[in-house]
């Protein structure tokens, strides 16, 4: 444990395998690591003692902000009583049953169950094979396409990962799986034709999926799947009205729809979920992160009634579903949401974060509107976004090689303020734990200021 930091730092080169990192740089040492020591409130502390405003929340996950020894407690006390057992033929904990009650409470009408993993990709493949299944109990077994959208973002397994609708999620590892189309991203500011009011472009988007359904045959799709806000594509909250009209053609073609409320889910946009935010009513909904806030790995999904009504049939003619992890329901984990969802509505976290995030959003507005740098500033509750071009009224972007979103995200860094340069374009995006105030998103802005203007004067 006391190790000298550069031989743990050549130890974690030599054996951990990092998600999302450049493997060689990595392993050469050119990339320069963190380790990440302790954390409280919204800031984490790295190997040197240096403190950061954590303004991603790790990854959209911490609601409840760092240190809470509330839900630690919560977690010890469980693993004394029962550190695990599983729950297949029926097997249950105290914990996770009263677990399940609770989602439902959040959940929007008509949900009935809860499916449990230990992240959001897992919760996404049990989604499709639960889809899968529900087409081939009654008798339709052409019907298994998925339709996601571009710059979606649902997992990075082989389903998943199809769902995903970003280049570098499929490319060198032959995805999408065929029966994965992607439709159109629903951002009016870069995907509009020119000219196309708001309400034009739902048209459009409308229309594109209407077209796909008949191209490819409304008897061969099965579901519909999206984040209420897109999050990793972008931060990109739809154009209003946008939910509505699909659903409306999803209904029409009987395409179940799938919310992936993974990062909007829990409070995050002001809302219980997504879905009440839009007005939208999913008949499966997958959720992770905000469930525990990470405390602990801990995923769902969640079954409306009327997929419900056709698993129960398909149990009592082909015996139980083919599908279990290991670790479903696992109790620690339970204790943890338990504890989580407790502090979310003892401290009425949902109505701060639709408060604290309207500041938010109308400070970056104020801030950011008018900058040459900046053509769009997004944000809908602690879900905010700053979209960097090189001709904001040609709305013409910088080439990628320069790398706009990570020099700004790397000049906050210096400054002490972590926000994420985001995978697809020049998007420094925010999504900070449901605890900030306003002095918080003020100090914020302030660090963004000067690390935007600070490339601005070298951009342009
Ligand atoms: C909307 C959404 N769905 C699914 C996932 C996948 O979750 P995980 O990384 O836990 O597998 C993510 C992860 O960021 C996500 O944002």
């Amino acid at each position: 444990m006391n190790q000298p930091l550069e031989a743990l730092f050549e130890q974690d080169r030599a054996h951990f395998m990092h998600p999302s990192t450049h493997a060689y740089d990595h392993e050469q040492g050119t990339l320069p690591g963190k380790i990440i020591r302790g954390a409280k409130g919204i800031r984490i502390e790295d190997h040197e003692g240096r403190q950061y405003i954590d303004a991603f929340a790790g990854l959209y996950c911490v609601n409840i902000g760092y240190g809470r020894g509330e839900v630690a407690d919560a977690m010890y006390e469980q693993a004394k009583k029962l550190a695990y057992y599983h729950t297949y033929v029926g097997h249950s904990s105290d914990a996770i049953i009263e677990l399940s009650s609770r989602i439902i409470d959040w959940a929007p009408a008509g949900m009935k169950k809860v499916y449990y993993g230990m992240s959001g990709s897992d919760a996404n493949e049990t989604q499709i094979k639960i889809v899968w299944y529900y087409n081939n109990v009654q008798g339709r077994p052409n019907k298994k396409k998925i339709i996601s959208r571009e710059r979606g973002y649902h997992g990075s397994g082989i389903v998943t990962g199809s769902l995903t609708g970003l280049p570098s999620f499929h490319q060198h590892f032959d995805l999408p799986l065929d029966r994965v189309k992607h439709t159109v991203c629903p951002h009016w500011y870069r995907k509009a034709p020119a000219g196309t009011s708001q309400s034009e472009f739902v048209a459009y988007c409308v229309d594109e999926l209407e077209k796909m359904i008949a191209r490819e045959g409304a008897d061969t799709i099965a579901a519909f799947i999206g984040e209420p806000v897109m999050g990793t594509g972008g931060i990109l909250p739809p154009p209003a009205g946008y939910w509505p009209a699909i659903q409306a053609v999803l209904k029409k073609h009987d395409i179940l729809l799938i919310c992936d409320e993974v990062v909007c889910g829990f409070g995050r946009l002001g809302s219980k979920m997504g879905a009440q935010y839009y007005g939208i009513e999913p008949d499966l909904i997958t959720i992770a992160k905000g469930l525990t806030s990470a405390y602990a790995p801990l995923s769902g999904v969640i079954v409306g009634e009327k997929v419900w009504d056709v698993i129960a049939r398909g149990s009592q003619e082909n015996g139980p579903m083919g599908h279990g992890w290991t670790y479903s329901g696992h109790p620690v984990c339970a204790a943890a949401a338990l504890a989580n969802l407790e502090i979310i509505e003892r401290e009425k976290l949902v109505e701060n974060a639709g408060q604290v995030g309207a500041y938010f959003g109308t400070k970056l507005r104020e801030a950011f509107g008018s900058h040459p740098l900046v053509g769009e500033v997004r944000s809908t509750g602690m879900l905010a976004a700053l979209e960097f071009m090189a001709d904001k009224e040609a709305r013409k972007p910088f080439d990628p090689a320069l790398k706009i979103g990570a020099q700004v995200a790397a000049a906050a860094l210096q400054r002490g303020l972590i926000a994420r340069a985001m995978p697809h374009g020049d998007i420094l995006g925010f999504a900070p734990p449901l605890v900030m105030t306003r002095e918080d998103a003020d100090e914020i802005i302030g660090i963004v200021k000067h690390a935007v203007d600070l490339v601005a004067d070298q951009a342009l």
